[in-house]
């Protein structure tokens, strides 16, 4: 799909779903910009060469706001406008509500609530400026329901979307539309990026439960959708001429299970999903 050389910046682009929506993009046509931390400060003053897949990498993260103003100057060095921004990095700890430390928390939600903030706070004077732009927020499944053992990252992705519809309404007159993608489980994401809680050891008092839950969500991962489709339907939609609020990426049961949380009385949901992510026997 041809873009006109359109700019997108894309976030945590170094492995999982940014990074096949960075691949999806280029395949577009996009000049893409990608940030994440593991990317290599370049020497050169004029920005770094590409790679061999076209995309150009510079290191950012989200949690520090140097970093961030320094990811936004040196991507306007290279290009003048970002046309659209897609915000993906992100990580979880897993661990009872009991046992998550501050600081655990406070990791998750300031990598992926805050970081998100953070780049919108330095993109979008640049996007009124410009008189428009596209803003893609990486949300989850979990930003509609909660699963057992992973509450930091389902409050994470709760205020994401939140937000994002705050966001929407106030920017909508400058020409700036935002979209929240809702991934449900894709074989992508990388193990480092899913610690646990320090105290969830065999001591703890939900240890049973735990190794259950624990034991399913990896299972939903690694038997996840294809993070290529994915990154296909993100680039599809940034094509178009007005995105949509929301887009869930999610297999036929990850839907039903959006749409049943809606639907069902609070209590039932919530013994339909503990009987699913809690077995009294692990396996
Ligand atoms: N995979 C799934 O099934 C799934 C489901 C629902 C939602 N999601 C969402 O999709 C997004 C990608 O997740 P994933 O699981 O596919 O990828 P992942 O493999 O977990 O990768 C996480 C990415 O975020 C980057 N990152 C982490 N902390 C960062 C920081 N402080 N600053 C900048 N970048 C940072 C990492 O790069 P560096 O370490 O190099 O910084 C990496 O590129 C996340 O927002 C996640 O919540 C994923």
């Amino acid at each position: 799909m041809a873009t006109g050389g359109k700019t997108v910046w894309v976030t945590g682009a170094s492995s999982g779903l940014g990074l096949h929506t960075a691949m999806a993009l280029r395949a577009d046509g996009w000049q893409v910009i990608a940030g994440a931390r593991s990317f290599a400060e370049s020497g050169r003053t004029e920005g770094p060469e590409p790679g061999e897949d076209g995309i150009i990498r510079l290191p950012l993260d989200v949690t520090n706001e140097a970093s961030v103003k320094a990811f936004c100057e040196k991507a306007l060095g290279i290009t003048p406008r970002v046309d659209a921004l897609v915000q993906c990095a992100g990580m979880l700890v897993l661990g009872s509500c009991e046992e998550t430390s501050e600081e655990e928390f406070l990791r998750v939600i300031n990598t992926n609530y805050l970081g998100m903030v953070r780049v919108n706070r330095e993109v979008l004077p640049i996007m009124r400026r410009q008189g428009g732009g596209k803003i893609v927020m990486f949300s989850s499944i979990n930003g509609l329901l909660g699963i057992p053992f992973q509450s930091a990252y389902t409050a994470s992705k709760h205020a994401i979307e939140g937000y994002a519809e705050c966001l929407s309404m106030e920017v909508k007159p400058f020409g700036i539309q935002v979209m929240l993608v809702e991934p449900g489980d894709h074989r992508s994401g990388s193990e480092k990026y899913r610690p646990h809680a320090a105290a969830m050891t065999g001591e703890s008092p939900y240890a049973a439960a735990y190794d259950s839950a624990t034991k399913v969500i990896h299972r939903d991962e690694t038997g996840g959708s294809d993070p290529d489709v994915l990154g296909r339907k993100v680039a599809r939609a940034l094509d178009r001429k007005r995105l949509p609020l929301r887009k869930r990426i999610a297999s036929p049961d990850q839907h039903l299970a959006a749409i049943l949380h809606k639907l069902l009385p609070g209590r039932l949901n919530e013994r339909i999903l503990t009987g699913y992510y809690i077995r009294r026997k692990p396996e």
